[in-house]
């Protein structure tokens, strides 16, 4: 009778910026970077539905650049900078794309609409005009079950208003 030796799940430490603030904790190799921000960090504002890649639920800034969580390994986010949908307010002050998500209606249970916001910023900050082709772009790329995406379209071109006034 031979015995097989079974792989060890292995673990190392790793160190993250996270909307703005230096987080460490020790994660199994195998963990996501949205089960790590959620489980880890308690930052629930990360949401997790496919769990590969399609529904943009997860999405997050990672050095700038929107990526889907649920794609990503914990360990590949080492020293790295990440921004949540939990450091976009500042106290009660909505940031100004979620106060068009507000003003125009963009959500209905709101399981979707951290990600699409995630997105939209990332847009803004390379394209602060963008095309309602290159608006419908960015949207393809989330599932929303509940909306229609009628008034997302309208909250993300409500979004560009506002920044256009300096908010
Ligand atoms: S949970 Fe990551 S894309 Fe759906
Ligand atoms: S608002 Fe419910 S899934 Fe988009």
């Amino acid at each position: 009778m031979t015995t097989e030796a079974r792989p060890q799940a292995t673990e190392r430490t790793i160190s993250v910026v996270v909307n703005g603030e230096r987080r460490s904790a020790t994660v199994l190799d195998r963990k996501t970077l949205a089960d790590f921000l959620r489980e880890d960090l308690e930052l629930t504002g990360t949401h997790v539905g496919c769990e590969h890649g399609v529904c943009g639920a997860c999405t997050l800034l990672l050095n700038g650049r929107a990526v889907r969580s649920c794609l990503l390994l914990a360990v590949q986010a080492d020293g790295q900078e990440i921004q949540t949908i939990e450091g976009l307010a500042k106290g009660d002050e909505l940031h100004s794309i979620q106060q068009a998500f507000w003003e125009e209606h963009g959500l209905q249970c709101g399981y979707c609409t951290g990600g699409i916001i995630m997105s939209t910023l990332a847009m803004l900050e390379d394209n602060p005009h963008p095309s309602d082709e290159e608006i419908y772009e960015v949207l393809g790329g989330h599932l929303c079950r509940c909306t229609g995406y009628e008034d997302i379209f309208k909250s993300v071109k409500r979004a560009i208003e506002l920044r256009g006034q300096g908010r």
